[in-house]
């Protein structure tokens, strides 16, 4: 029903028009107490697919990607479409507009997204108020980012000042270092530039009663040199685990011509051109680090079989955003489906 009536529906509109009007028909949805019947038509409950990780319980592993609820006004409805954990912004301290629109290009041939959005939200009050509202029926993760005006010698303080006054509202925490449409941004994932922001995040938890998990968001784009001094940081510090991986600004496993391709322009790619490139690094962390740290998987899950090798090459936990925009509302309660009968198989040889 959603591949064959709303989707080419969906498709003639433009990808961030389609965004807003889904939203704002859930958050209608949810006024109107419809949420109960989203979660009964799309939800799948298992006690086998329930997940303890970095500290934090997960009623399944299949989380929504950042960037789709990039204000923390979804989470509700997103638990109610069947995912199991929320990772709401890339939050700024301040408001921002992001780039000039049109910003989400879909690649159908493809089954991909390219994005330029550059963190558009509301900023760190307006999350504060929503996830305020929150009744810790959802996990809920907050993805950090600093604001474009921000040179990178000031980014800690941006990341410190987010993580602190939304430190009570939230399960878990994601630096996020890695978004291709933010200037330099990824200059931060190098060891130097990227302690300086985790020290200031680690001081301040250390003061605390409770605790927080944090992670570090990266990108596809690191070679194995690079991400083989990320898992350094992971082995020395206190960090908890890495989400891997953001969008690429690698253009290649696409047959969309390279004239429309051309015409898009710059942005990060997701969907499924960057499946196999996720999944080799995931497995690449996990080996290195014996699997002794948490990793989120995400990038290029367009079907429950992506799913599945995801946490067979190591992901504890993964996400989804284009797997979302290509298979519709009924995604994550498939993958759900499919994560379970996978365990239950071996069980019963
Ligand atoms: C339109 C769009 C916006 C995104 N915004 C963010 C963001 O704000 N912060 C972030 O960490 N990742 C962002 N991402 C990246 C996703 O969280 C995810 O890492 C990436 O899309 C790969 O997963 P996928 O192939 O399932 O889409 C965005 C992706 C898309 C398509």
């Amino acid at each position: 029903m959603y591949k064959s009536i709303l989707r080419p529906i969906f498709f003639c509109f433009s990808a961030e028009s389609i965004h807003h009007f889904v939203a704002a028909m859930l958050r209608f949805a949810r006024r109107i107490g419809m949420l109960p019947l989203l979660r009964a038509m799309f939800s799948y409950k298992h006690p086998s697919l329930e997940r303890e990780v970095f500290g934090v319980k997960f009623p399944n592993p299949v989380g929504l990607a950042a960037g789709f609820d990039k204000n923390g006004d979804l989470y509700r409805e997103m638990s109610a479409m069947g995912f199991g954990f929320v990772e709401v912004g890339t939050v700024t301290p301040k408001s921002q507009p992001g780039n000039p629109k049109p910003r989400i290009f879909r690649l159908k041939k493809d089954n991909a997204l390219i994005n330029r959005m550059g963190f558009p939200n509301k900023g760190l009050e307006n999350m504060l108020k929503n996830l305020r509202k929150r009744n810790n029926n959802v996990v809920i993760g907050v993805n950090l980012g600093k604001n474009s005006l921000t040179s990178n010698e000031e980014a800690p303080s941006d990341y410190l000042k987010l993580f602190r006054s939304l430190y009570e509202y939230a399960d878990y925490f994601v630096v996020n270092v890695s978004c291709p449409n933010v200037k330099n941004i990824t200059d931060l994932q190098n060891p130097d530039n990227l302690n300086a922001i985790l020290e200031g995040l680690f001081e301040f938890r250390r003061g605390q009663n409770s605790y927080r998990p944090i992670l570090l968001k990266i990108s596809p784009d690191l070679s194995f040199e690079q991400i083989d001094s990320i898992i350094q940081i992971l082995i020395d510090t206190p960090l908890d685990g890495l989400v891997a991986v953001n969008t690429t600004t690698s253009r290649s496993n696409l047959t969309t011509d390279s004239k429309t391709v051309k015409r898009i322009g710059n942005g990060g790619l997701s969907g499924a051109p960057i499946t196999d490139r996720a999944i080799s690094i995931i497995s690449h962390i996990h080996k290195k680090t014996e699997g002794h740290y948490p990793i989120i998987g995400v990038g290029g899950i367009m079907s429950p079989k992506d799913a599945q090798r995801m946490l067979d090459a190591g992901a504890s936990l993964i996400q989804i955003y284009s797997g979302f925009i290509y298979e519709g509302p009924a995604f994550a309660k498939k993958i759900c489906k499919h994560i379970r009968l996978a365990e239950e198989t071996p069980k019963q040889q």
